[in-house]
């Protein structure tokens, strides 16, 4: 049995074949729609979501399974003091695979040791978020047809936004990446994103604070939120919130194939009037979430040993 709780803990080979079914899944919806008939899929949700719960559930829906869960602390037994720990041993016994996502870092982690079944990182704090990563792959290689050979800006929170941190680790992985990371000093990347992933493996990078200079070299823009509820006083927040807007003007810097990616909430940071534009892939983008869910809840059980999914 295996959980998810970084894009590391699959192999390159591993990935593809995900990638691959998540395509197959798209294009054969109706070979899949019974593949987890009779079986549970139980979403732990401590923070807030739309996106990552709600296609987890439609997912699993898809698939001809059910779903049961809770979508805040307040209304799970953590209200009174239960540890992630207990309360993911006890989901082992009403559900066959879970996703949790939790504030703290590490928590998805300390919730897999004691579980019973497969429990999925579904986003741990400012750490990371590997299912968003599985989705923005997918976007990827679907859209553009590669995951290598690449120049990818991201854009943004790039301290706190845990989005950032999986993708970086997973494309590292892939041949000619190249990364311009775009943020005002106090929300660049990590040290430990610099240092210990990006300079430690040789990739090329580079840091800039004006968008407009980086746009005209992308293949991909990766726009981030910046991350209101990790900041410890609002008075910086509201300094840093609209830092960056892309809009109809700045596009016109881009190529003429760039795609646009946001895992989404967007606040401020993509202007309504870009929606329009034929490079704007966020909606898709969250559409390709649901595919890849349903492929890794397949692999996940598949793995657990279940022969039927
Ligand atoms: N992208 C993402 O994680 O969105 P939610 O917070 O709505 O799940």
């Amino acid at each position: 049995m295996r959980h998810l709780m970084s894009p590391l803990d699959l192999s390159v080979g591993e990935l593809d074949n995900l990638l691959d079914l998540a395509n197959d899944i798209e294009n054969h919806p109706q070979k899949y729609a019974h593949a987890c008939d009779g079986r549970k899929l139980a979403t732990c949700f401590y923070e807030p979501s739309t996106r990552t719960r709600l296609s987890f559930e439609a997912a699993m829906l898809n698939l001809g399974g059910s779903v049961l869960g809770f979508s805040s602390a307040d209304s799970s037994s953590a209200a009174k003091g239960e540890s992630v720990s207990d309360t993911m041993r006890v989901i082992s016994c009403y559900a066959d695979i879970a996703a949790i996502r939790h504030p703290k870092e590490g928590a998805a982690l300390v919730a897999s040791q004691k579980s019973l079944i497969p429990v999925i990182n579904a986003g741990d704090g400012g750490h990371q978020h590997p299912t968003q990563t599985l989705t923005d792959l997918l976007t990827i290689r679907t859209l553009k047809g590669r995951l290598d050979n690449i120049t990818i800006g991201l854009c943004g929170d790039l301290k706190f936004g845990r989005t950032v941190h999986s993708l970086i680790n997973a494309l590292i992985r892939y041949s000619n990446v190249t990364f311009v990371l775009i943020s005002p000093d106090e929300l660049r990347v990590p040290d430990y994103i610099r240092e210990d992933v990006l300079e430690k493996n040789d990739v090329p990078y580079e840091e800039l604070e004006r968008l407009e200079l980086a746009m005209p070299k992308l293949d991909i823009l990766y726009m981030t939120r910046v991350q209101k509820e990790r900041f410890f006083n609002e008075e910086d927040y509201i300094r840093m919130k609209d830092f960056y807007i892309l809009n109809k003007e700045k596009m016109e810097l881009a190529k003429p194939d760039m795609l646009v990616l946001h895992p989404l909430p967007r606040v401020n940071e993509i202007s309504v009037d870009v929606d329009d534009d034929p490079r704007a892939a966020y909606f898709k983008q969250a559409q390709y979430g649901v595919y890849v869910r349903m492929a890794l809840i397949l692999t996940l059980l598949k793995w657990k040993g279940d022969t039927t999914c």
